[in-house]
């Protein structure tokens, strides 16, 4: 008999020390393993994941073709913030920028400023701390006070605006979303600002439904508003998911730089930018809508690079990739994606609407994204949670949640559609939501309810 404590190539895999035996929990194990050893007991406990594909509640890429798989892998090695060692990498990233704000119709889109970042939450971080600092700025200049600045924003944003608003001590102050305002739209703003508001935060592509906020009717409340009482309030928009999509989809929808008041806009590289996680941009309308003090200098090419971020250090593949697909879709490819994800986001929304416990909260034609409840004549036997837990044990990770803080009595089921959910695969799974359906509709008696079957999902 060999010794299994030889570290011998030939072992029979899943008989070596570390797969026959297991490592000890939570702590560094004391020797060394075979480098197949450790990579098959990694590989698989990431097995017990689920399917990213089948994953419909992430915006999050789960799929990229063989050339950026081959990119990601020869770049993995290069940090982001190495500019002066990569300068190439660097200069793909302005080149980004640039094109980032084109798409935006920026006014002249080489005088703009802004950054890649890790993603979102990062991007959407450095637009409030621009707005924060340029109202604190004006009102140090005005001899006033800036103690207490607020941020205005519906009651459904993410949580990366919480999280600004609380680390950065802002109040935050939420418009309540209702059945009637179902997003931010302008409805009784003037109750929410004051001389202390740094500015309002528009979402495109509200992360609890899809929906896009209409931009230009809160911009022209702003102007109401500014006509009324002299505050001169901007708008940043949030367009993690939908500064992706409108652009390829709903062209004519002014919602970025052609709305004057729109300084600022964030966007998820890693959502409907297509590329894998770990990427974001925030791009500000000109250079003046960023101000000097927030951003740092850094020794690039001989020369001085601006750098504006909360991280240092992050991945520069991410940015190789984001360009890759700028030049490998164009403006045509990525209208045929995000196209193609939002006639089988309406497609889905129309098959579950017919269906007879359902009653849609939105169609999936703004992003490709929309969100289902039961209707009050709905069996009480069971809930959109049980349904989510039908569906997981099938592979689909559908997840079922309460509207924010106003509507929380109301459960909604989202679909978030990505590039990868062929028409084929909704079918299927339209087939799987039909089947669970009839399965609960038939209960005599309630669902057994406990903390499994009414998780919470976090935003
Ligand atoms: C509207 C909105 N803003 C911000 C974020 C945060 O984005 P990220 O995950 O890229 O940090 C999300 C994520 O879903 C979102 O939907």
């Amino acid at each position: 008999m060999p010794n299994v404590n030889d570290d011998i190539e030939a072992n029979p895999i899943f008989t070596r020390p570390g797969e026959a035996t297991s490592y000890p929990a939570n702590r560094i194990p004391q020797n060394e393993s075979l480098p197949s050893t450790a990579y098959q007991v990694v590989h698989d406990q990431s097995m017990l994941d689920g399917n990213a594909r089948l994953n419909l509640a992430t915006f999050v890429g789960t799929w990229m073709d063989d050339e950026a798989t081959k990119l990601y892998v020869e770049a993995a090695d290069k940090n982001m913030v190495d500019k002066d060692e990569y300068p190439a990498t660097a200069a793909v990233e302005t080149t980004c920028v640039k094109m980032v704000a084109a798409m935006w119709n920026a006014k002249d889109p080489d005088n703009t400023i802004g950054t890649s970042t890790i993603g979102s939450s990062e991007a959407a971080m450095l637009g409030g701390l621009a707005m924060k600092r340029k109202w604190s700025n004006a009102r140090k200049a005005a001899g006033k006070s800036t103690e207490k600045p607020n941020l205005v924003l519906s009651s459904a944003v993410q949580v990366c605006w919480e999280k600004f608003c609380n680390y950065f001590e802002v109040e935050a102050r939420f418009v309540p979303i209702s059945l009637e305002h179902k997003v931010l739209d302008g409805y009784e703003l003037e109750k929410y600002v004051d001389e202390n508001t740094i500015g309002v935060v528009c979402i495109m592509g509200v992360t609890y439904t899809g929906m896009y906020e209409p931009v230009k009717e809160v911009s022209a409340k702003l102007d109401q508003i500014q006509k009324d009482t002299g505050l001169d309030i901007p708008i940043h928009v949030d367009g993690a998911s939908g500064g992706f999509i409108a652009p390829f989809c709903q062209p004519d929808l002014e919602w970025d730089f052609r709305v004057d008041r729109v300084v600022s806009i964030n966007t998820s590289g890693h959502k409907y930018g297509l590329v894998y996680p770990g990427l974001g941009w925030v791009v500000w309308r000109d250079k003046e809508a960023c101000p000097d003090d927030l951003i740092f200098y850094v020794s690039y090419l001989g020369g001085s690079e601006a750098t504006l971020a909360l991280n240092f250090s992050r991945p520069g593949s991410q940015v190789l990739l984001q360009y890759y697909l700028f030049l490998r879709l164009g403006y045509e490819g990525y209208t045929r994606v995000q196209s193609n994800s939002r006639s089988v986001a309406m497609y889905l929304a129309e098959e579950i609407g017919k269906m007879e416990p359902f009653e849609l909260w939105n169609d999936g034609s703004d992003i490709p994204v929309f969100a289902w409840y039961l209707k009050d004549s709905a069996s009480k036997n069971w809930s959109l949670y049980d349904l989510a837990d039908r569906l997981r044990l099938k592979g689909w990770l559908i997840p079922a949640y309460p509207m924010p803080d106003d509507l929380a009595d109301l459960t909604v089921q989202r679909i978030v559609v990505r590039n990868g959910l062929s028409h084929d695969l909704a079918t299927k799974l339209l087939g799987d939501i039909k089947d669970d359906v009839a399965f609960l509709q038939k209960l005599d008696g309630p669902m057994p309810r406990d903390a499994a079957t009414t998780h919470q999902f976090a935003h």
